[in-house]
């Protein structure tokens, strides 16, 4: 018989080192969950508010929807780089922050973030190509460049200095197969957020090394802390940027599957009509957002209120001081970085501390069995002896779980 799964067997993906998604080991935890346990489950491991009732997104967000909708004007296919309007509302949206003003040519409509990831790897690849990618790093990057094939190279983000880029490790890093670097910024998931001084290094050093950068700004404006948001295409002029964002965080509808790929590029460098030909060609074997979600951008991207925005982060803020000083009262645990942005934190797991807990996958494993709270495992991001503490939620789950947490230590503190 025909063997039908030989097309598949002739593309191997190069997946070891990258077989942990944050789904996967998420689901996995969930199978841990004792049944026996009466409490409720917390999980403070992925990085969906809706989860928590605190966080809701906007009337204007709803109602611009349901017009969408109701108009009986959007139930047919959008173009594939997505609706003029659309385009134009996320163009205007992002100029607002920028020394110079993009056109609706400058955006392709994604399906969330996500696949603006996909987008930007999909057209950045060819044999031999390198890509430079952060570590910790939000792991979607790594599984989709094992799909690419582009061989992934790590530069570190310097936890005692606020997890700022490695600049000499990015520099001894690059070289002619280079294709870009990625930056997170706010990060996920060490909850950073970039200074202007410390994006223009970013540029400087891009530029130098002759590679764009991918700025995933997912968490835009999703900044609490003292230094504000900057978009990354702030230096556009200096180095070519791709914008990578989406409604999902700040405007809480990570399920409306929202999101943009954007050449933030005022030299054009990637305005060269066989590239601009390239991206539009693969949008063409894209299937991006509901039409109807698409329609409803302009009015939510105009129309949302600033108090909307300032609740947000005042929870945000509120939630990550609860979740920072909880941690740092369980003594295995640590918070180095305080975070200032986006809606999780690293925080340092002190095995020695612990009698019988190998690494952060077995302390994952076994809280949730405990005590039915799942963080994730730092592993799954890069970083082994952490775990990934999600704060988008409301205070009360957070003192909980971490109430928690701190008998699950006092059962497994090493006895002295
Ligand atoms: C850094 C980062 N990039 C991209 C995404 C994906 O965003 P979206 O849900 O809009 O696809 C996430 C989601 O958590 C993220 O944390």
């Amino acid at each position: 018989m025909e063997n039908r799964t030989s097309g598949l067997q002739a593309a191997p993906v190069d997946t070891t080192s990258t077989t942990i998604t944050i789904k996967g080991i998420l689901s996995l935890l969930l199978q841990n969950v004792d049944e026996n346990d009466g409490r409720r489950l917390i999980s403070l491991g992925m990085g969906d508010p809706t989860a928590f009732s605190c966080f809701h997104t906007t009337h204007v967000s709803q109602e611009a929807v349901v017009d969408a909708l109701q108009s009986d004007k959007f139930n047919g296919y959008a173009p594939t780089v997505g609706l003029p309007q659309t385009r134009r509302a996320i163009a205007e949206y992002l100029s607002r922050d920028l020394p110079y003003k993009l056109t609706s040519d400058d955006v392709f409509v994604t399906s969330g973030c996500t696949q603006a990831i996909d987008v930007a790897l999909a057209m950045l690849a060819r044999p031999g190509a390198n890509i430079l990618l952060p570590k910790p790093c939000f792991p979607i990057y790594e599984l989709c460049s094992a799909f690419r094939h582009l061989e992934i190279r790590h530069f570190d983000l310097l936890q005692e200095n606020a997890w700022e880029v490695d600049l000499d490790a990015v520099e001894a890093l690059a070289d002619h197969n280079t294709v870009a670097m990625v930056i997170i910024n706010p990060g996920n998931p060490c909850g950073n957020v970039y200074s202007y001084q410390h994006l223009e290094k970013i540029a400087e050093t891009a530029k130098k090394l002759r590679i764009p950068v991918i700025a995933d700004e997912v968490y835009g404006h999703l900044a609490f802390g003292d230094k504000p948001f900057v978009p990354m295409g702030v230096f556009g002029s200096t180095v070519p940027v791709l914008t990578l964002g989406s409604l999902s965080k700040r405007w809480i509808v990570p399920g409306w599957r929202l999101g943009w790929f954007v050449t933030t590029d005022p030299c054009g460098m990637f305005r060269i009509p066989k590239v601009i030909e390239r991206i539009k060609k693969y949008f063409d074997i894209l299937g991006g957002p509901a039409t109807f979600i698409q329609a409803a951008v302009p009015r939510i991207l105009q129309q949302t209120e600033e108090a909307f925005f300032k609740k947000t982060l005042y929870l945000l803020k509120q939630s990550s001081d609860i979740c920072c000083d909880r941690i740092n009262e369980i003594p295995c645990l640590t918070c180095p970085s305080k975070p200032e942005g986006s809606m999780a934190v690293m925080v340092k797991l002190d095995l020695s501390l612990l009698e019988d807990i190998n690494d952060d996958i077995e302390f994952c494993f076994k809280l949730v069995k405990e005590e039915s709270v799942i963080f994730l495992p730092g592993t799954a991001v890069g970083l082994t002896s952490w775990i990934r503490v999600t704060f988008a939620a409301d205070p009360s789950s957070i003192e909980e779980a971490l109430r928690r947490t701190k008998s699950f230590y006092q059962r497994h503190a090493r006895k002295l």
